[in-house]
């Protein structure tokens, strides 16, 4: 155990977590020079397009007489619960935060999750090679987070591999042994039983379920029989091993180490992240709508590791095949990525408009966007994705409560006593001259903020507002207002009461279910023309007038009209020149394969993701 250190390395997003990773590797000699693919632990194609970290990846290294686990952290929002376990796996931290741009707002909310586990953190200076960098600025900043001096923080460039060495001496001198259960409250008391926490887990196609463990108390052989504590299911170990990062099996897997586990299970439903792994042998289990309960021959209750949440997903959309006949692989593709993404959620939408597709349910934006474009690439689907919504609460004149998830589920207003939505508390971290600015901008959203305080030359705000309005474009506007200067963080903070309305949009006098959405009351008039004003620069004209409006109920709040059209686009080009006239007329053609046709009007998808752009 002492010559083994489990850490992690947390940043804001583009601080150079992954650089840093990969000269670490490079540097042990984990990974040989010429094997070294550029950020080699964010394997997903995607992950590298998006320079982001999704699916982390551990990596066993030997440096100086030890063995170091590292686990790279996923430094979004979306997959804040990831990270915190994953902190829960490890002793230590290193922190990493850019000369140039000092702390962030992720840098802080991963600070504080660290603090929450206990972790030793080990702050470093990243990206020294640049001109730009303010190093003893940077330095200040992390003294007065950490309380930290000056002489513990560690001057590094992941480009050039300076001061990658010190961090590795660091994480050995200053990281602490692996925990047991034994030793530390926080985790429970020494049980006797075998306990491995999962902080991730993933679906592969030739060998199943695959899950990261750290194993806290006991060890787990191949072939050994395990189960999964808060799921209540049983599978088998069917090979067990370390990360370097190839999979390198092994007889077992002990007390401290971190490594994974070769199920033979279907779905990563079955093993969470966050729930606990021992040996099924000998234990009863006993599952009720309330969960599982574990207990031991004596009939004694035993306690899985502490920290185990149920993330549920609370952004919504509707996902419609463009052409109604790949609604079976859409459906399909959406199993399959679900196989390995147990946080996703999707039931069947049927819109009049839109035809048959899903609802699939997501834990932020941009999980969203990264299954919106696996869809689109690795299953060669053509979609049409509806705003995204959050989920509401309604209370019933009878005092049932409802989860909707899309405002055209939304039962008659008479039969309603009160509509809740999901409200996040946030925090915003700039420089102290825009404080005014992202103050207006908060307020503007219904939010408010909660309080104030300062790190040297930057305020960090705290924030309370409704989920919902900072779904569509509030992290741009954010930026704008900032020159791009703020960073930002929330979480999910309960459902609060408030007087919510739907807006309903007729196109030609039809209503576009799928374009309904909720809003306060008082925002319902502006969102109205907003969209309004937008659908008609989007849906083209037809050879008659087309209404387009807005509505509450049966009260119109606002209308744009769509005037009749000219015939043919190419009727304009006078001089003849051919290539002009056939891009054109293959612009309209591409423009008409994306279109939905209601009604007898034209609408293209564009039409249904307005809201998106809103301004
Ligand atoms: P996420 O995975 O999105 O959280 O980002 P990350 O923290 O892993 O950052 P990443 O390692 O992808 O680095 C972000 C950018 O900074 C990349 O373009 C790197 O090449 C660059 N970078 C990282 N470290 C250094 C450094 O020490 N010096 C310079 N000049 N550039 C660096």
């Amino acid at each position: 155990m002492e010559k083994i250190r489990n850490f992690c390395i947390i940043a804001h997003i583009d601080h150079g977590k992954s650089t840093i990773a990969d000269r670490m590797m490079e540097l042990t000699g984990t990974v040989e020079k010429r094997e070294m693919k550029e950020q080699l632990l964010d394997s997903m194609e995607l992950e590298r397009e998006k320079g982001i970290t999704i699916k982390l990846t551990p990596v066993t290294m030997k440096w100086k007489g030890h063995t170091l686990n590292l686990i790279d952290t996923p430094g979004h929002v979306d997959f804040s619960y990831e990270v915190s376990r994953s902190l829960q796996a490890v002793e230590s931290a290193v922190l990493v935060v850019d000369a140039t741009q000092g702390i962030q707002a992720q840098t802080l909310a991963n600070v504080y999750l660290a603090i929450e586990q206990d972790l030793k953190i080990i702050p470093v200076i990243n990206k020294v090679d640049l001109p730009a960098a303010d190093v003893e600025g940077t330095a200040a900043q992390i003294m007065n987070l950490l309380g930290c001096s000056r002489e513990e923080i560690i001057e590094a460039s992941g480009k050039t591999g300076f001061g990658v060495d010190k961090i590795l001496d660091a994480v050995i001198s200053r990281g602490p042994e692996p925990r047991v259960v034994s030793r530390d409250g926080s985790l429970g008391l020494r049980s006797s039983i075998t306990k491995a926490l999962i902080f991730d887990s993933y679906f592969d196609d030739y060998r199943g379920v695959v899950l990261y463990v750290r194993i806290f108390e006991g060890e787990i052989a191949k072939n050994a029989e395990i189960l999964m504590m808060a799921a209540g299911t049983k599978g088998l170990a069917l090979e067990v091993g370390i990360l370097t990062p190839k999979m390198k099996s092994q007889e077992k897997l002990s007390e401290g180490q971190i490594g994974y586990i070769v199920t033979n299970l279907k779905t990563t439903r079955e093993a969470k992240v966050g729930d606990t792994v021992t040996l099924a042998k000998g234990l009863a289990i006993k599952k009720d709508e309330g969960g599982t309960e574990v207990f031991d021959t004596s009939g004694k209750k035993l306690e899985p590791l502490p920290g185990y949440k149920n993330v549920l997903p609370f952004v919504y959309a509707g996902f419609f095949p463009v052409s109604n006949d790949q609604y079976k692989e859409l459906k399909e593709a959406i199993e399959k990525l679900s196989l390995s993404d147990s946080a996703l959620r999707y039931e069947p939408e049927n819109s009049p408009v839109l035809g048959f597709g899903l609802r699939i349910g997501f834990l932020g934006l941009l999980h969203m966007d990264i299954i919106k474009e696996r869809l689109e690439r690795e299953f060669g689907l053509d979609l049409i994705v509806t705003n995204p919504s959050t989920n509401y609460e309604v209370v019933m004149n009878n005092g049932e409560v409802l989860e909707i998830k899309s405002a055209a589920d939304l039962p008659d207003a008479s039969e309603i006593r009160e509509i809740r939505e999901p409200w996040v508390k946030g925090e915003i971290i700039v420089p102290k001259p825009m404080i005014g600015n992202v103050l207006n901008l908060i307020n503007a959203k219904r939010g408010h903020q909660t309080s104030v305080s300062y790190i040297e030359e930057r305020a960090v705000i705290d924030f309370e507002a409704p989920m919902a309005n900072l779904l569509t474009d509030f992290y741009d506007q954010l930026k704008s207002a900032t020159s791009g200067y703020a960073s930002f963080n929330y979480e999910l903070n309960g459902y609060r009461a408030d007087d919510l309305v739907r807006i309903d949009f007729l196109v030609a006098g039809h209503k576009m279910d799928a374009l309904s959405v909720m809003a306060h009351r008082s925002e319902a008039d502006g969102i109205g023309r907003e969209v309004t004003k937008k659908l008609k620069e989007v849906i083209p004209r037809q050879n008659y007038e087309v209404a387009l409006q807005a509505a509450i109920g049966a009260r119109v709040i606002a209308r744009e009209t769509i005037g009749a059209y000219r015939k043919d686009v190419t009727v304009k080009i006078h001089t003849g020149d051919r290539d002009r006239k056939a891009k054109l007329l293959e612009k309209q053609k591409r423009g008409k394969a994306r279109m939905k046709r209601f009604g007898k009007v034209d609408i293209p998808s564009e039409a249904f993701t307005v809201m998106l752009k809103r301004d």
